[in-house]
């Protein structure tokens, strides 16, 4: 690995500390030693089948080997994405589920909060928008902030047919054309290397730009590819950071010893609280640059474990459900039930240790003592301060919970934290015995929105849909 230095890479180690997981914090609702040692075949066994099957394309696994094998792509990514800025005003990705969610979780992380209100010369790239809806009045809002002719947009879509994808492409399309702009120009898609109707599109039009979507990875594990690569370097991260994390954190999980391997043993916390009727993962980040880091991983999570079959074919109906709640605001509206509510929840805390700027609070209202306290600190002080105080508030109340410690928010550690939970999926999904890597339970609604719309070769699901009993109107009130 040439990406800096040793002692720098040691220094931004992604660590976890689960001391308020444990009886010794939690008293009788904690987890013993001995209670989590029980796990440890288990996981031993999870981690073998995670090894013994990392990059295997036919099982979904690819995403295990991006870190390493994607020099070429980085390089063109790189490239194409200095063409981009040089030449657009606007970086749209259409595109939604795991084709957008890694895009916009990077953006978050790593850009300037309001970047697009930033004017150009302080601005990496181009103004940038993910759109992962149908909303028609989003699309229109849109319209209304970008022009298309000076606009580059993503496509992305394993599948290219997507409904919702696919019908912003349709609008865009159109768009184009009107303005007398040839696609190729505008638009780059990211989709499957062979099959899928973006391929199709690109050959009819000969040859779009498009980028790979490896076979072996599914669309929620799929931000270290060009799905999130490319957006990533538009807006001027260091993607060859986010792959060195990544990189850093797959070295750090080389052990089946669970207690020195952080996603192993952040899986076995969770399939351990899982078992004792946590049902509910709290993901709670201390840092608005990590909120919709929230909203990838509880995709990650709920799609991949949320399954009502084993391997083996047995049913089992297994899952956790991840909520996401902010640091500190949401201390303002879900911590009350996180304290005193049912006793379900497992609260995971990302925190950092340094923030990337420190405002210092100024003295002030020295007559009112309630506030003149704050005074002379740092804001920094006071959301560390107030993270330490929820942790303490929930383990007083026997709540588990755990933190991950980032030394600072940038592109080498959110790389660890995204290899680290997609390494910990994979883990309790093996240890769950069930597929991590599909999701049959999302295509039901798929059908029967082709049915609604008259999409060919589902007259029968619009019979299915037809023959519903009639609403009651006794139900409707
Ligand atoms: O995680 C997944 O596989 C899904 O969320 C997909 O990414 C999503 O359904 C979009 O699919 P596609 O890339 O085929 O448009």
């Amino acid at each position: 690995m040439s990406y800096k230095t040793k002692e720098w890479r040691n220094s931004m180690r992604v660590t976890l500390d689960y001391n308020n997981m444990m009886d010794t914090f939690l008293g009788d609702k904690g987890f013993t030693q001995k209670k989590l040692s029980s796990y440890a075949s288990r996981a031993a066994k999870a981690f073998r089948y995670v090894k013994e099957n990392r990059g295997k394309d036919e099982l979904y696994m690819g995403w295990t080997e991006l870190p390493y094998n994607q020099k070429e792509i980085v390089a063109d990514i790189l490239e194409t994405a200095r063409k981009i800025r040089s030449k657009f005003q606007y970086f749209v990705v259409l595109g939604i589920g795991g084709s957008a969610l890694g895009p916009i979780m990077a953006f978050n992380a790593l850009c300037h909060l309001h970047y697009n209100d930033l004017p150009k010369n302080k601005r990496k790239g181009p103004k940038f928008y993910v759109e992962d809806n149908v909303d028609p009045v989003r699309m229109r809002d849109l319209l209304d902030v970008i022009d298309p002719a000076k606009t580059c947009f993503n496509v992305v879509s394993k599948s290219g047919a997507t409904s919702e994808t696919m019908t912003q492409y349709l609008i865009i399309l159109d768009l184009l054309k009107k303005a007398g702009v040839n696609v190729k120009e505008n638009v780059i898609f990211t989709t499957d290397a062979n099959k899928g109707n973006l391929k199709k599109i690109s050959d009819e039009c000969g040859g779009i730009k498009s980028y790979i979507l490896p076979d072996g990875v599914g669309g929620r594990f799929s931000q270290l590819c060009p799905v999130g690569l490319l957006p990533a370097a538009v807006v001027g991260i260091d993607i060859k950071g986010l792959l060195a994390g990544a990189a850093y954190m797959d070295y750090l999980c080389h052990t089946p010893t669970m207690r020195k391997n952080p996603a192993l043993m952040s899986a076995v916390l969770q399939i351990a609280a899982m078992e004792e009727g946590k049902n509910v993962g709290v993901m709670m980040p201390y840092s608005d640059n990590l909120k919709t880091l929230a909203d990838w991983y509880c995709q990650l999570w709920a799609e991949s474990l949320g399954k009502n079959e084993t391997l083996d074919g047995q049913p089992c109906n297994v899952g956790q459900t991840p909520v996401k709640s902010l640091g500190v605001t949401d201390q303002h509206s879900q911590v009350q039930l996180y304290t005193e509510g049912p006793f379900d929840k497992v609260v995971t805390f990302l925190s950092l240790k340094k923030y990337a700027c420190e405002m210092p609070i100024p003295h002030g209202c020295e007559n009112i003592p309630d506030v003149a306290f704050l005074g002379g600190h740092t804001m920094e002080e006071l959301i560390q301060a107030e993270n330490a105080a929820t942790a303490y508030a929930l383990t007083k109340a026997g709540r588990m919970n755990y933190t991950l410690w980032l030394p600072e928010l940038n592109a080498f550690t959110l790389g660890q934290l995204l290899f680290l939970f997609e390494m910990q999926t994979a883990y309790a999904g093996a240890m769950l015995n069930i597929n991590t890597f599909n999701q049959p339970g999302v295509e039901e609604g798929k059908k029967a929105t082709f049915a609604l719309l008259g999409k060919a070769g589902y007259a029968e699901k619009k019979k299915e849909l037809d023959s519903l009993p009639a609403k009651d109107e006794n139900c409707i009130i």
